[in-house]
């Protein structure tokens, strides 16, 4: 009996890439990941360096050298590779002019060999090169995921946990739009153990301050600078993000993360890719949410889309 096995073919094998890979490996989400980058040596020492980890695995999973020809058959592809981002800029858009050419190259060789799978981008600005993916392959727009503020969701999960000394995974919070300075927390959704943020502020002033809301905010967007401009790049939390993803669809979980995804209509918003709360199960991005903003929150939300759709007139496409 012929089981369909689960395959990740991971693109880069930078930092990013080689994390995801290993995340993948250490929570055994896949049958088989196939690792793909130019520098084919270092592929070679990465899949040795994964291959001995598995005596200590929950299960064992095939790990190989990849080409193009791995991405037929792939359930998911992960686009990892992108321009170096320089040191001290502190701005993900000063990538798009080298990124866009690498995913050009990169979704031109994808799609030459008749894949149908799941593209996952999280190669920089993210936003835009998930756009860019998404008109490039010509694939479904479900079917075209970027990692989008999932990350940013995670440091600020972890942002007001430490603030009230809680387990971030009891905090119910989430940033949306860009992967960036415009990115923005809808405060007004959020709450920790079912009573709402403000409520938790109001009856926690000692421990939490009056109004922690700008310093939170500050510290979220910032979060990935802290990191990148002390050990010279951010790899595991966004790896972990992005094996989260993946996990929504190779495992058809329905849950809703806030991946970078293509409005349709919503938040009377059309073509174009931002993050937003998305029902993610097989079929990838299944079901936008539509948050009731309040006035000021959609006034924020609105910026972030015109802020990304401003970088569209530069995408040859
Ligand atoms: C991050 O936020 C650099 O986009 C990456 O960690």
């Amino acid at each position: 009996m012929n089981i369909k096995k689960s395959k990740v073919v991971i693109i880069g094998a930078g930092n990013v890439g080689v994390s995801t890979a290993f995340c993948l490996v250490n929570q055994g989400i896949c049958d088989e990941i196939a690792l793909i980058d130019l520098n084919e040596e270092k592929v070679v020492g990465e899949v040795l360096d994964l291959t001995h980890c598995m005596e200590y695995m929950h299960r064992n999973v095939s790990v190989h050298a990849g080409t193009y020809d791995d991405c037929k058959d792939a359930n998911i592809i992960v686009i990892t590779a992108s321009a170096p981002m320089p040191k001290d800029k502190n701005d993900r858009l000063i990538m798009l002019d080298s990124s866009k050419k690498i995913m050009k190259s990169i979704v031109g060789s994808i799609m030459k060999t008749g894949f149908d799978g799941h593209l996952i981008v999280v190669s920089n600005p993210v936003d835009i090169m998930s756009y860019y993916a998404y008109k490039l392959s010509g694939l479904p727009a479900n079917q075209v995921i970027g990692s989008g503020t999932t990350l940013d969701t995670a440091r600020l999960k972890c942002n007001i946990a430490k603030r009230i000394d809680v387990d971030p995974r009891s905090v119910n919070a989430l940033v949306i739009g860009e992967h960036g300075d415009s990115e923005m927390i809808p405060w007004s959704t959020i709450t920790i153990g079912g009573k709402d943020i403000y409520s938790v502020v109001h009856d926690n002033e000692d421990r939490i301050g009056k109004h922690p809301y700008d310093e939170i905010k500050e510290a979220t967007i910032k979060g990935g600078w802290e990191i990148f401009n002390r050990k010279g790049n951010t790899c595991y939390g966004i790896a972990a993000s992005t094996v989260g993803i993946i996990k929504t669809i190779l495992y058809n979980e329905n849950k809703i993360l806030p991946v970078s995804t293509l409005l349709n209509g919503e938040y009377g918003e059309t073509d174009l890719y931002i993050s937003v709360p998305t029902i993610m199960d097989r079929s990838g991005a299944k079901e936008i949410v539509e948050l009731r903003l309040n006035e000021q929150e959609m006034t924020e939300f609105k910026a972030s889309c015109a802020h990304l759709r401003s970088f569209y007139k530069d995408l040859d496409i």
